[in-house]
């Protein structure tokens, strides 16, 4: 089938069989590897994106439910509010190892700090609940997201 849909701002049509990831449809068919698969289960947050203001795992988004939407990817999160500060956050508290699950926690982090940019620990904890890290254990991550929290308050 051919979906047409909105991809970091910009239009995309692209052919794809109606099952197919959006997370396989990002990597396979537009370039748009930035956004990583782990388990394709629905289960890591490895394929973390937003989709209509709202952060999904890319893997379980199919592509018959694509079309009309609006889909914010890494590759083009800056657009969204206080982006860039997550990321320095994350930076400044050297928050990842491997950094396969940076992607899917910057997006997730994103979208807690857009809908609630004074999330207190335990909020921050809990959004990040369907984000797997396999190598910091997460206090790193934890740390950054605070350090995140702080230089969006400054910036207020
Ligand atoms: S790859 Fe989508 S949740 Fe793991
Ligand atoms: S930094 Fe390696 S999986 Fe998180």
């Amino acid at each position: 089938m051919t979906i047409r849909f909105t991809l970091n701002g910009a239009a995309v049509t692209v052919d794809a069989a109606p099952d197919t990831s959006l997370a396989h449809l990002l990597r396979e068919d537009l370039s748009a590897t930035g956004t990583k698969i782990g388990c394709a289960i629905g289960r890591c947050g490895a394929c973390m994106v937003v989709l209509d203001g709202q952060a999904v795992n890319g893997c379980l988004v199919m592509a018959f439910q694509l079309e009309g939407r609006a889909v914010t990817t890494i590759e083009g999160v800056d657009a969204l509010p206080h982006a860039p500060l997550v990321k320095q956050g994350l930076a400044q508290a050297n928050a990842f190892q491997c950094g396969y699950c940076a992607p899917g926690v910057v997006m997730t982090l994103v979208h807690l700090f857009a809908t609630d940019p004074e999330a207190d620990e335990d909020g921050i904890a809990a959004a990040l609940t369907g984000n797997i890290c396999r190598c910091t254990g997460y206090h790193s991550i934890l740390r950054g997201a605070l350090a995140a929290r702080t230089l969006i308050k400054a910036a207020r």
